[in-house]
Order: structure tokens, then sequence, then C-alpha cells
């Protein structure tokens, strides 16, 4: 089999014959292979096993047929360099012993060493970018997000300490946000320098501040992260996570390729609020997975339709997988995909 780049093609602008398509979450509890593995490892223990963690991201990738491979990570893993403690807990997510809270808990934290603390990772990429037909995408946890769980202490609806830092202590929150901005630049080059092909910058719940806050408090070290990596050739892709809509124009100018959009917003729509330089990723519903094939379908083909009205659409959920979705649909839409846009593309 040759080397499948449609996914690198698509977050450059070029023409496809077929859309590329992948999974956020594509490595999951919806496998029962992959439950089997987590009887008996947790995902840390897994992360730390390169060629199990490897393997477990190789899976998706040979059941379902998608144009790009995602690392079998966490967004919490980098913060074990820099003096934080976590751990993954079950049904519940990331959750954190010593929160931080105050100024002297943010002068605390040190710079990120990831070849001394993070060999497995790196391992595991260099692993994956040996073995695999199709492009690697790695990823880190973006500042807001991560701070997020280590100012809560484990995951929130309301992040009522999150914002009660950012708004009461500007300063404290700004140098956290450098410290996490330096983090995130070195983690990822890291990264490419192991062997990734593109990145992504998971901003999962950035979607909670209103767009003034957001410009104000966050996107000047977002900013930061993209222009530090503008130089490598892998592409980026920036994920302002669910319900991000009304933050998408204040992304122009930032030096990401490609933009998740969430499935509150169209693909036009989307397009249209961030400009014409990005490429677009997104924006199925995961939720929608529940619903009859024929109502996935519909769904898909619509989005699709949007999608190829421009080069530089890459189709995937608008957040990620759930551990109720169906291993068998999952790989039917995947061939839907790949069918149905070849035939519109040709058109
Ligand atoms: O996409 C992939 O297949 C790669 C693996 C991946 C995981 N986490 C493994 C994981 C990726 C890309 C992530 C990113 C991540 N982690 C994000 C950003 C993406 C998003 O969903 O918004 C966030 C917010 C986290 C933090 C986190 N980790 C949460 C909220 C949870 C869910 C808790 C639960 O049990 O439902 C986790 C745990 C986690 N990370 C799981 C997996 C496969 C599920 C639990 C497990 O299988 O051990």
């Amino acid at each position: 089999m040759s080397y499948n780049d449609t996914f690198i093609r698509a977050c450059r602008k070029q023409s496809v014959e077929t859309l590329p398509v992948w999974y956020m979450r594509q490595a999951g509890r919806y496998d029962p292979e992959y439950r089997k593995i987590k009887e008996k490892y947790s995902l840390l223990e897994i992360c730390k096993q390169p060629e199990l963690a490897a393997e477990v991201t190789l899976m998706p990738v040979k059941k379902l047929g998608v144009d790009a491979a995602i690392l079998y990570s966490d967004i919490m893993n980098p913060v074990a360099s820099i003096g934080i403690d976590f751990d993954i807990v079950k049904n519940v997510g990331p959750v954190i012993d010593n929160p931080i809270r105050s100024a002297a808990d943010v002068n605390k934290l040190k710079p990120i060493q990831v070849e001394q603390d993070l060999p497995h990772i790196l391992r595991t990429i260099e692993i994956l970018a040996a073995e695999l037909k199709v492009p690697l995408i790695t990823f880190a946890g973006a500042p807001f997000t991560i701070a997020s769980y280590l100012i809560e202490g484990r995951p929130s609806k309301s992040y009522i300490r999150t914002k009660g830092l950012m708004y009461g202590e500007p300063e404290v929150w700004f140098k956290l946000m450098d410290k996490l901005g330096d983090m995130v630049i070195a983690y990822l080059k890291a990264q490419i320098a192991a062997g990734a092909k593109a990145v992504q910058l998971f901003d999962s719940w950035v979607g909670a501040l209103s767009p003034v806050d957001f410009k104000t408090y966050v996107l000047p070290t977002i900013r930061r992260i993209f222009a530090e990596l503008k130089h490598l050739e892998q592409p980026k892709i920036y994920f302002p996570g669910v319900s991000s809509g009304e933050l998408l124009p204040y992304l122009q100018g930032i030096d990401a390729d490609v933009i998740g959009l969430d499935w509150r917003v169209s693909i036009s729509e989307g397009r249209r609020r961030v400009g014409s330089f990005y490429a677009v990723q997104g924006n199925l519903d995961p939720y929608v997975l529940t619903a009859p094939m024929s109502v996935i379908q519909a769904q898909a083909k619509a989005i699709i339709d949007e999608g190829i009205q421009e080069p530089g659409y890459i189709f995937n959920l608008g957040h990620g997988l759930f551990p109720e979705a169906s291993l068998e649909k999952l790989k039917e839409l995947t061939d839907f995909i790949h069918d149905y846009s070849r035939q519109a593309l040709k058109a």
C-alpha cells in the first residue's frame, strides 16, 4: 500500500480526489478490543508502553480505514513534567490533587523537559512514524483548556474558579498562560522532531468564554504558540472546541493551517467567519451517530456538499467520539464519506 497523503493535501488546501476523514477520539471505548486492553491497563499505563500505545493508535486506522492516525495519549500527559500530579479517573476525566489557585502555585511550575520526562511519548511517535501509511497527528491541550483542569482540579461545567483567577488576578493568569504556552510550544516541537506529520491544539472548553474575554485573556498565547511553530512545514490545526462559533472571527491571522469547527456552525458559515486562508475540519455532531444509518448518511452528505465547495476540507466530528458509538456504523460512515466524495468531486 502506498502512502496516503490526502489529509496533508487538504490541510494545505490542495486538491484531492477523495475527502480525507479521521475522528477525534477515534481510539476508544466504542471498540471492544480497546475495552479488553483497558481491563488490564489504565490510559496512563498504556501511554508508558510505546509498543502498546502504538498498537492502540493503529487500531482505528486498520478497522475504520481513516486517512490519519492520532497519537494515543492525553492532553494531561505533559503536565507531569511541569510538576503537576494528576490521574485520569474512569467516567470523570482528569483529576488533580494539588490544584493551582495562587501566584505561589504558578511560580512553582517548572519548565517542561520532554526528552527527560516524556521519552515514552516520543518513542511511540517514532514507532508510528515508521509504520504508518497515513499521516500521524499528535497534539497538545491549549493553555485555557489545560488551565481549567489545573485550577478546578477536575472537569467543570461552570469554570468558576478558572474565571475567578482570570478576572480577579490577571497577572497570575497571564503568568500561567505564558508558562503553559511555553510548555505547549516545546512539547509540539519535540513531537514534530520525533516524526509527527501534523499537530492539533485542542482548546476543548474555550467556548465557555465571551468573544471579548477570549481575545483579551487567551488569544495572545494562541497567537504566540502558532507563531513559534510557523517555520515548521507540518500542518497545524487549532480546534477551539464546543460552542466556539462566536470566537471564529477572532482567529483570523493566527499561523495555523486548519481550524476545527463544531456542529453549531455550518462548514460554509465557519469558512466565512475564519476567512479563506484556512482549511476547515469538522463537524458532524457525534451524537448523530446514535441515529439510523440513513440519517447519519444524509447529515454527512449535507456536510460534504458544503465542504467540497472549496479546497481545504477535512471530514471529522464536531467533538470526540463517545463510548456508546458503534464500530460498524463508523466503518460504514467512513466508506460512505470516501465513496460519496469521490463521486461528488468528479462531477
Ligand atoms: O483521539 C484519540 O483517539 C487520541 C487519544 C486522546 C485521548 N484524549 C485519550 C483518552 C485525545 C486526543 C485526548 C484529548 C483530550 N483529553 C481532550 C481534548 C479532546 C476533547 O475531547 O475535547 C480532553 C478535554 C481530554 C481530557 C480527558 N481525558 C477527558 C475529558 C476524558 C474523559 C473521561 C472519561 O472517562 O470519559 C479523558 C480520558 C480519556 N482520554 C479517554 C481516552 C481514550 C477515555 C478513558 C479511557 O479510555 O481510559
